[in-house]
């Protein structure tokens, strides 16, 4: 092979960055790192090391006029832009998803500006979750979100954003009033209801397809005055047993428990095939004493747990860390990193399973989960029941289309030691782990996926997502961003 060739195959893996690129970037004064930079390979590090991508370039504005800089730029340069906020995309999405993205990383955009007299917030998307509670705390407000404190508010809130407070005070994007967001030509736009109502709609749940989002202004919540956290397990449990148990959980989801009270099954592996590890983790943000008696109608159709708890000071900030299992404060250690596959499920609350259903999925968990060599669990997480807040608003009023959702499914596997190869029974395993379920519902069966687990090997991933919402998804892209900059694996189409 004559030596330019080879020459050339190098700057490819690299990553070929234009000059005009680089050029027209560092005019901008906003600090960029370039493939072949000594710290542009800590900056292009995916959280799921899954993915390895080479951007073209990660660039850090710390205003909303040098964020408008570099996506005209980049629109001029004909490249692709994608922002990151916490960088915990399942699927590396804030790294463009492939080569060769501009990376617009918010970490330098970090305010939260507390209106005490009005109860509102402005919170830049460079926030983590953990930042966010703490500072909101600290004036007696709060918002609901996950429960990971290395979440970014950016990512978390642009698709969704459940926790255990989601049945009180809706999801993260709920409380949503005003976005500040930089176009895919450079132009700044504040949206609201009133002003650029079809933006503001289709960025409350499919905000990367359309926009890079500066800051969210919202309506805080008093933090409550009493919050606690519970957790039941029970151990090796038979996958009959473990199949009727999620049964009577959805038939006590459904008979509408307290709404200051959220949680989720959590299924893992047993320690003999035929179980599973079957647990509750809970959240409660009512009157003190009455966390229990909320929850009692499921405990009486159980059998008795291998242990119970109330975990937490009562305090609602402690809750948040009770919950997030690292400190709050992000600043003060590293993130992690993983290597995983994840799915979701979100099932119709108007068509709940049937048992055979989840017997079927805890079979399922215990042969086929009891030998796999990755390590896997499952979250059944709360949505619904019929006062939850997150129902309250339509389908249609925003981007966010699976709001009838009674549970939504988290099926998550990592390699053997959290580092890659991920092996490819990895895949198979969790596909099969979904068919369990769909296969025993009636083929019609109207379930949708999560946003936030994205998957970027889901068929039909436009209807499992966007449900009837896409189709004005599509023609508000094809308005807003027609040479597709913001693009990404299961961005909205043109
Ligand atoms: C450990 C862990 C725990 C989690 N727990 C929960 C949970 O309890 N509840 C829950 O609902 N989800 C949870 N998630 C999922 C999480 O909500 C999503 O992965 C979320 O998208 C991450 O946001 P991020 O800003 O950290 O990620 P990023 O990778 O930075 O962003 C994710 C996506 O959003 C886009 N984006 C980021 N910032 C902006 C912005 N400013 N404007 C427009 N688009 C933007 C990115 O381009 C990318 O497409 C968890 C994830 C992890 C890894
Ligand atoms: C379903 O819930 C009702 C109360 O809402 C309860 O009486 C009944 O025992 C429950 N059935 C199962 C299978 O859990
Ligand atoms: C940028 O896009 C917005 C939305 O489509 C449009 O209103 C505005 O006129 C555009 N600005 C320029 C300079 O083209």
């Amino acid at each position: 092979m004559p030596a330019f060739k080879l020459l050339l195959v190098a700057a490819c893996s690299l990553g070929f960055v234009s000059a005009s690129l680089s050029g027209d970037l560092t005019g901008t004064g906003v600090r960029s790192v370039f493939p072949g930079d000594s710290d542009y390979a800590s900056a292009s590090k995916a959280y799921n090391l899954r993915f390895t991508f080479n951007p073209a370039a990660v660039v850090y504005p710390t205003t909303p006029e040098e964020v408008s800089s570099v996506v005209k730029v980049a629109y001029d340069n004909n490249y692709q832009v994608v922002p990151r906020g916490g960088g915990h995309s399942y699927v590396a999405n804030s790294l463009g998803g492939k080569d060769g993205s501009l990376v617009v990383d918010m970490s330098s955009m970090k305010a939260i500006t507390i209106d005490s007299s009005a109860n509102t917030a402005v919170i830049e998307t460079g926030n983590r979750l953990g930042d966010v509670a703490t500072t909101l705390n600290a004036a007696g407000r709060a918002l609901p979100h996950g429960t990971c404190a290395y979440v970014g508010i950016g990512g978390h809130s642009a698709f969704g954003g459940y926790g255990f407070t989601s049945r009180q005070w809706g999801l993260a994007l709920d409380p949503i009033f005003a976005i500040n967001a930089v176009l895919a030509n450079g132009t700044i736009v504040r949206a609201t209801e009133e002003s650029y109502p079809d933006i503001f709609w289709a960025l409350k749940g499919a905000a990367p397809s359309f926009a890079i989002t500066t800051s969210i202004e919202v309506n805080t919540f008093a933090a409550p005055s009493y919050a606690i956290v519970m957790e039941y397990s029970w151990n090796d449990m038979d996958y009959e047993t473990a199949g009727k148990s999620m049964y009577s959980f959805q038939n006590f989801s459904l008979s509408g428990p307290a709404a200051p009270f959220g949680g989720e099954l959590v299924i893992g592996k047993g320690s003999q095939e035929g179980k599973v590890s079957f647990a509750f983790t809970g959240g409660w943000y009512g009157d003190e004493g009455s966390a229990i008696s909320t929850i009692q109608p499921w405990l009486d159709v159980m059998p008795s747990p291998s242990s119970s708890r109330l975990v937490g000071d009562g305090t609602y900030i402690d809750s948040v860390a009770q919950l997030s299992g690292t400190t709050l404060d992000t600043s003060s250690a590293p993130d992690a990193t993983d290597t995983f596959y994840a799915k979701s499920i979100m099932t119709p609350e108007g068509d709940p399973m049937s048992l055979e259903a989840c017997t079927a999925f805890m079979q399922y968990l215990a042969s086929e989960g009891f030998s796999s060599n990755t390590n896997w669990f499952i979250e059944v997480e709360l949505y619904g029941g019929p006062n939850s807040k997150i129902q309250e608003i339509p389908n249609d009023a925003t981007a966010f289309s699976r709001r009838d959702t009674l549970f939504t499914f988290q099926l998550y596997a990592s390699s053997s030691n959290y580092l890659p190869p991920y092996p490819d029974e990895g895949f198979t395993f969790l596909d099969n782990m979904v068919t369990s379920v769909t296969s025993n519902m009636p083929s019609g069966w109207n379930y949708g996926a999560y946003t936030n687990y994205l998957d970027e090997r889901l068929q039909n991933w436009q209807t499992l997502y966007f449900a009837d919402n896409y189709p004005r998804l599509r023609s508000i892209k094809d308005q807003l961003d027609p040479h597709d900059v913001f693009m990404f694996p299961t961005s909205v189409e043109e």
